[in-house]
């Protein structure tokens, strides 16, 4: 049985990625299920240059825009890295919500986060994103997931984030993103399957990888995330880390915002 067989209900964290090291017949399109869940540390921290720093420029964020009392949400929160960056960088009374449509995933997170949920400092939620409740946030999160949603709808729920933010709120997003120009996005492209490869994966894993992908991860360019956010009415749309075709950015609503806090948190509610 390999380290990431579905079968094997003593996998931990730590297993290796080798979802894709076997040829397929077929390759499906990429899900988050079980076999994926059980290695998606090690899949991700080897297929996203700039992980890393992605988290830590969200600690930096979270401890400073996080307001007291307030609600922060992690959409897509997978495993729970940025759930818990989220959790250790915040006031103590901010309450972590974690919310991922992917059962597999929310298991994983709920294995890795136990303490902070015994603690009452994380709920999990299993659901889509567009069915969550976001009101009283002061943060949140899409770390790589708004690329998995469909375009049709990634305008409705930047709208609906606007909304639910509490004045001065702030979310933060990472993504994949394109170049609009062919040779850049070819260099960029090239440069980021050197660095798969740097991280063990062979051409295989990487072909089959990139076909499983193809119609479910829908990239875009960096300036059409920062229009979005700005025409959603959110101030100084920012990029603050990049590691080749990978960007974290935010966008933070005006403080003068007209709707009260008061009116706004839910923290109360859940
Ligand atoms: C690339 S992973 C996110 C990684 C994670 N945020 C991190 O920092 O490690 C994308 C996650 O989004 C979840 N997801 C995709 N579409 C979703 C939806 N409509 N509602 C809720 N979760 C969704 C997937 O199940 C998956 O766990």
């Amino acid at each position: 049985m390999t380290p990431s067989s579905p079968d094997n209900p003593e996998s931990n964290k730590h297993d290796i990625d080798r979802v894709y090291a076997e040829a397929k017949e077929n390759v499906s399109p990429f899900a988050f299920n079980h076999q994926v869940a059980q290695v998606f540390d090690d899949m991700i921290s080897r297929s996203v240059p700039g992980y890393a720093l992605c988290h830590e420029v969200l600690a930096l964020i979270t401890n400073r825009y996080a307001q007291a009392g307030s609600l922060l949400f992690d959409l897509g929160c997978s495993s729970g890295t940025s759930t818990k960056v989220l959790a250790d960088s915040a006031p103590s009374n901010c309450k972590v919500i974690g919310v991922d449509n992917s059962q597999p995933m929310i298991d994983r997170c709920q294995d890795t986060l136990q303490d902070l949920i015994a603690k009452r400092r994380v709920t999990l939620t299993c659901q889509d994103i567009g069915d969550t409740d976001l009101t009283g946030a002061s943060i949140i999160v899409l770390n790589y997931t708004l690329q998995f949603l469909p375009l049709a709808i990634r305008d409705q729920l930047m709208t609906r984030i606007y909304q639910s933010l509490l004045p001065g709120g702030i979310v933060f997003i990472a993504e994949k993103v394109t170049n609009p120009e062919p040779d850049q996005q070819q260099a960029i492209n090239d440069l980021h399957l050197d660095f798969k490869r740097q991280q063990g994966y062979s051409e295989l894993e990487i072909a089959q990888k990139r076909s499983a992908l193809e119609a479910v991860l829908i990239p875009e360019t960096e300036f059409s995330h920062h229009q979005r956010l700005a025409q959603c009415g959110f101030e100084m749309p920012q990029t603050l880390t990049r590691a080749l075709n990978f960007i974290a950015f935010i966008g933070q609503k005006p403080r003068t915002h007209s709707t009260s806090p008061a009116n706004q948190s839910g923290l109360n509610n859940r």
